[in-house]
């Protein structure tokens, strides 16, 4: 069985891309430190696909420890690199900690490519690389921007790293993954978004609902946009995760590649965020309390992607919409509230 290492399998996307890799007939190993996530997701995926994935508690940042995992697994067809510091606030306040985490940790897991012959890479990009583009949808060739925050930049960064190392190495072929807003639970819900603390819409949407907060901002009503507020494009974590099957599936299978592609990774429709309430209230039935503050710093007015390229090329089409991101993320809020 094709055996891929996932680099941070125990958080959020990486956990539920694991469960796709293995739906879809590979073998799964992990390195994650657990920095910003725990042991549990291991678990829900256990549960939902009756395998025990070894993660091995490392920090990536220590290349004589990545060396161990690598000797230990000599058959590793694919690295897909999630792991890395992503508060964009976080960030900002600390951005040496984001730059020796971010960078080290995708400088390291190619030197390993490299030096133990793994031929496929894939890395976890954002849409933050666009920063606030003029045209919309942005596709692929949309130029980026300066960055808002050092997270924007280890993003912008990782994939420049990884082109003039790819171009060096022309035996290991990458793929750069942009994600746009990532959301939504396994149908299950044994697996879903833990974060320690919900800096994100979506959490925060079902936090309050549940009663964890007691009301949400929306930060700023008075955009140039149809309802004021700011447009993002969300997708659906399972519909993310099947696109870094379909992108391994492609580096291993297709004779017309070059040997770093890039894949915006959204759903093609803009949502508000007064658009996500209506449709959080819509498939709960709940009202939700919420104010109306002021803008939030770094915010950018609107963006979302199309997915022509991928959808072409990696044969990959999200199938979620909103509505079904809000249903499993009320789901998965009110599960792990019990
Ligand atoms: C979404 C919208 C807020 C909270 C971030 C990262 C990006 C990527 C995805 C990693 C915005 C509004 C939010 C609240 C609100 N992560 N909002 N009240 O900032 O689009 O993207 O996550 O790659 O890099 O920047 O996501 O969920 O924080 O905000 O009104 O309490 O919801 O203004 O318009 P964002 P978000």
């Amino acid at each position: 069985m094709n055996k891929v290492l996932v680099t941070g399998g125990c958080g959020y996307i990486g956990s539920h891309t694991i469960v796709d890799l293995i739906d879809n007939g590979f073998e799964v190993i992990s390195i994650d430190n657990h920095v910003n996530s725990s042991r549990k997701p291991l678990k829900g995926i256990e549960k939902i696909t009756g395998k025990k994935i070894k993660n091995y508690k490392i920090d990536l940042c220590n290349y004589n420890r990545v060396r161990k995992v690598f000797l230990e697994n000599k058959d590793i067809v694919g690295i897909i690199h999630f792991a890395a510091l992503k508060a964009v606030g976080e960030s900002s306040e600390q951005p040496l900690r984001y730059f020796q985490n971010n960078f080290n940790s995708t400088l390291n897991m190619l030197e390993a490519a490299k030096e133990f012959g793994v031929k496929n890479f894939i890395f976890s990009s954002s849409c933050t690389v666009y920063g606030n583009a003029k045209e919309l949808p942005v596709t692929e060739e949309t130029p980026f921007q300066r960055v808002e925050s050092p997270y924007g930049l280890t993003k912008q960064a990782g994939e420049e790293m990884i082109e003039f190392f790819s171009k060096a190495n022309p035996k290991i072929n990458s793929i750069l993954l942009r994600y746009f807003n990532p959301a939504g639970a396994h149908e299950s819900v044994l697996l879903g978004e833990a974060p320690n603390v919900a800096l994100n819409l979506v959490p925060i949407i079902t936090e309050v609902a549940i009663g964890k907060r007691k009301s949400i901002t929306v930060f700023g009503d008075d955009y140039d946009t149809r309802d004021g507020s700011n447009i993002r494009d969300y997708i659906h974590v399972m519909d993310l995760a099947n696109a870094h099957t379909k992108a391994l599936q492609y580096l291993m299978n297709s004779n017309n590649k070059t040997n770093c592609e890039v894949y915006n990774l959204g759903i093609g429709e803009g949502a508000s965020v007064l658009e996500v309430i209506k449709a959080f209230e819509k498939v709960s039935g709940k009202k939700l309390k919420y104010k109306i503050g002021p803008r939030r710093k770094g915010d950018v007015v609107a963006i979302y992607s199309n997915y022509k390229k991928a959808k072409r090329r990696l044969k990959w089409k999200p199938t979620r919409n909103i509505e079904d991101i809000m249903r499993t993320a009320w789901a998965w809020e009110q599960e792990r509230s019990k």
